[in-house]
């Protein structure tokens, strides 16, 4: 059974081939659910998936996953790899907008999450990395024992299947090596490298190292410096995108325990609280407030005017929407903060302060320096007669220029020694540029972080910025770790009013991360000028020619004209404890949200964020933090991070 639907999924890709799984409405439009679950699960993107797909190995618990989004059609804009940021799926994106950025230029950006079962690693970039050891032990530090580098390495081995090129004179001239011990075989996502590699690539690594930044000889590994070819999430053998979908529910299409619903949004979070319980004082526990909330289902609907369905829960609802969308679903179920709520109109049922706050980013800019030597081929040039036969030579032998992700390589500097400048501004732009709207608990949480921030940029084996390099000359700069934090507050007390939410990412609002930009800025200047890229004929874009680059008036205007998202938001229903503004433990429950008591364990659903451990129950084995996936290098990313 198990192998007819995977076969029929990957050769036709038609979405009745999941009927096995799938809830789709009958003759008379209604869906034939079943009254309670076992688990609810909200949001089929990368957590969400990964936890149905744990929590249903047990054929005697019930699953529903509830998505927003469908089934990708697994066309060829979704699944070949040389199409990702040339033919993206637009219509699995949800087109989210930030509110005007006044600490760059007052525009809003784009701020685009997946919309479909697998969520954004359906369209992302396949880059596939890891943070620097040091990262995860800062998140440990924060309060979180349990999920350092060596904690976490079991579960990163056990979600991918590692396939290093077969060409060793690749591997040897580039000095590639996976490290003993660090990566997986057995795991579902699929881990290669594309087939053809661009020639400027190699200008790039060459010009990268002419400035002192040696190759590493695997990202993963725990130290996370350096440059190289990246690792990406795509099946080896025939070079396609290797998604949560396929890596999560293929494999677990034939459960009968698991159910998928698809068109569908959680517009509230129900729970057995009675009365009312709005009040007014927050810095107190308001009198009425209940002691203690249970969560009992959810209320689904297709849209604001479609009936709603009620659906019970028995055990647990996983909390899986993302990191825009699951906070707004929580403040308008009653968990948040209690002044927003209350002017939204909603039941206040416990003050949770970090509930959409805390918000965090990679900056990032994307200038071209666009190469205008005679013999260069890239990406932008596989239009008409040229990508007909590039098609060709991919759907024949799955070789050539599609099988290329967008970013071939990239380079990970550390700072070291954090420039003085930059060093002043770390410890004396503490607390003020942080939203009025955080409480003492945020701004403790805050100050924690930011020493461990500080920690870790003095490292050498931590990097302050990320490049990454397209075949066109783009030299995309991303600083790793920022000290911006912003918001994300419901628009309205119906879901379906919050696309998008009022999303803030207040992105340079601490100075340093524009600086970061900057530093990352000039090293592209000196790499476009190594002899090696400069064969290329680099033009640098208007604005950051070497001229440019010595007014620091202008050279940071024209940078906060850039500066947009690296599609990393993360840490709004962050893991720390309550009292530095956390909403989750390190059982990734929120604890206080629902006390659970002996008596009652079975029966009390209790929330989660990704990343993943919705359950340890006593006397079962503990799977304790499946896989957690991060594409990006970062710290600080207090949860799973939706992530292109
Ligand atoms: C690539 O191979 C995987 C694993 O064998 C398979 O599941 C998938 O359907 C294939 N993809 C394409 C686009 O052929
Ligand atoms: C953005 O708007 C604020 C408030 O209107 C203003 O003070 C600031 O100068 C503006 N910034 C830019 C770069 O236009
Ligand atoms: C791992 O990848 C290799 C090829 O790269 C493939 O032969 C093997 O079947 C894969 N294993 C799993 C468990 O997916
Ligand atoms: C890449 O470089 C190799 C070796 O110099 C050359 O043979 C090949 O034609 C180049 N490829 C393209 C697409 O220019
Ligand atoms: C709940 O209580 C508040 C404050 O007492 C009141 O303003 C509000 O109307 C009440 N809501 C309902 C639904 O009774
Ligand atoms: C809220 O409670 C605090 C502490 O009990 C008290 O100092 C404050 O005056 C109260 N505020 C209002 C508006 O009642
Ligand atoms: C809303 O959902 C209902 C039920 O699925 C559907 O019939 C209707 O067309 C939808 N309306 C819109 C505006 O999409
Ligand atoms: C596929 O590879 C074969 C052998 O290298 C080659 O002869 C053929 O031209 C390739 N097909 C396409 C469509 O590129
Ligand atoms: C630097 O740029 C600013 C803003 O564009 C401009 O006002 C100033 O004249 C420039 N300074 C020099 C020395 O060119």
């Amino acid at each position: 059974m198990k192998l007819f639907f995977a076969y029929v999924l990957g050769l036709y890709a038609l979405p009745w081939a999941v009927s096995g799984i799938q809830v789709v409405p009958d003759d008379d439009g209604l869906l034939q659910l079943r009254k309670s679950y076992d688990y609810i699960v909200i949001g089929a993107g990368i957590g969400g998936l990964v936890v149905a797909n744990r929590l249903s190995e047990d054929a005697s618990v019930s699953v529903l996953l509830v998505e927003a989004g469908e089934l990708d059609d697994r066309a060829e804009d979704v699944t070949v790899p040389g199409n990702v940021g040339q033919e993206s799926p637009s219509r699995y994106e949800w087109t989210m907008t930030t509110t005007p950025q006044e600490f760059l230029d007052n525009r809003t950006r784009s701020f685009p999450q997946g919309r479909a079962v697998g969520g954004s690693s359906i369209m992302n970039g396949l880059c596939w990395t890891r943070g620097s050891a040091a990262d995860y032990d800062a998140w440990r530090n924060l309060g979180n024992p349990g999920w350092g580098w060596t904690d976490l390495l079991p579960y990163f081995l056990k979600s991918e299947n590692y396939t290093m090129y077969s060409d060793t004179s690749l591997q040897n001239s580039l000095h590639m090596m996976p490290t003993h011990g660090k990566h997986g075989r057995q795991g579902p996502v699929q881990v290669g490298f594309p087939r053809y590699i661009y020639n400027q690539t190699y200008n790039f690594l060459a010009g990268i190292q002419q400035l002192g930044i040696p190759l590493n000889e695997d990202l993963s590994s725990g130290y996370a410096t350096g440059a190289n070819l990246i690792p990406a999430s795509l099946v080896a053998g025939n070079q396609s995108r290797a998604d949560a979908r396929t890596a999560y529910l293929d494999p677990a299409l034939s459960r009968p325990n698991l159910e998928l619903l698809t068109g569908h949004t959680v517009t509230r979070i129900l729970n057995n609280a009675v009365g009312n319980y709005t009040f007014q004082n927050f810095s107190r526990r308001p009198r009425g407030m209940p002691e203690r909330v249970t969560v009992t289902g959810v209320e689904i609907a297709a849209n604001s005017t479609a009936p709603k369905y009620t659906i019970s829960c028995s055990r647990e609802i996983i909390v899986a929407a993302g990191a825009i969308l699951s906070p707004v679903l929580l403040q308008i179920s009653g968990f948040g903060p209690a002044e927003h709520l209350r002017s939204l109109g909603v039941d206040a049922l416990v003050h949770l302060p970090g509930v959409g706050s805390n918000l965090q980013d990679h900056a990032m800019v994307q200038p071209v320096y666009k190469y205008t030597a005679p013999d260069v081929f890239s990406a932008l040039d596989i239009v008409g007669d040229v990508r007909d036969a590039v098609r060709a030579e991919y759907l024949t032998n799955r070789t050539g220029p599609w099988t290329a992700t967008m970013v071939n390589a990239v380079a990970f500097p550390a700072f070291d020694e954090i420039p003085s400048q930059l060093l002043h501004l770390i410890t004396t732009e503490t607390n003020h540029h942080l939203p009025l709207t955080y409480d003492d608990t945020l701004r403790a949480g805050y100050a924690a972080q930011q020493n461990e921030i500080r920690a870790l940029l003095s490292r050498r084996d931590v990097p302050a910025y990320e490049l990454m390099v397209a075949s066109w000359g783009q030299l995309a700069v991303s600083a790793m770790h920022t000290l911006s934090r912003g918001t994300i507050y419901a628009r309205s007390s119906s879901i379906f009013d919050n696309d998008p939410p009022i999303l803030d990412p207040r992105l340079c609002s601490h100075a340093f991360d524009c600086e970061v930009l900057r530093i990352g800025l000039e090293f592209n200047d000196r790499l476009v000028a190594t002899e090696a890229m400069a064969a290329l004929l680099p033009v640098p874009p208007a604005g950051l020619g070497a001229q440019d680059l010595k007014n620091r008036t202008a050279l940071m205007e024209t940078i906060r004209s850039m500066v947009h998202t690296e599609f990393h938001p993360s840490g709004t229903a962050a893991m720390m404890p309550r009292r530095a503004g956390g909403v989750v433990d390190t059982a990734l429950r929120a604890a206080d949200i629902i006390k659970m008591d002996k008596r009652e364990s079975d029966q009390s659903p209790v929330f989660s964020q990704p990343p993943f451990e919705p359950f340890h129950r006593r006397g079962r084995l503990r799977l304790r933090r499946l896989i957690l996936i991060d594409l990006s290098g970062s710290v600080i990313d207090l949860e799973t991070v939706d992530d292109r």
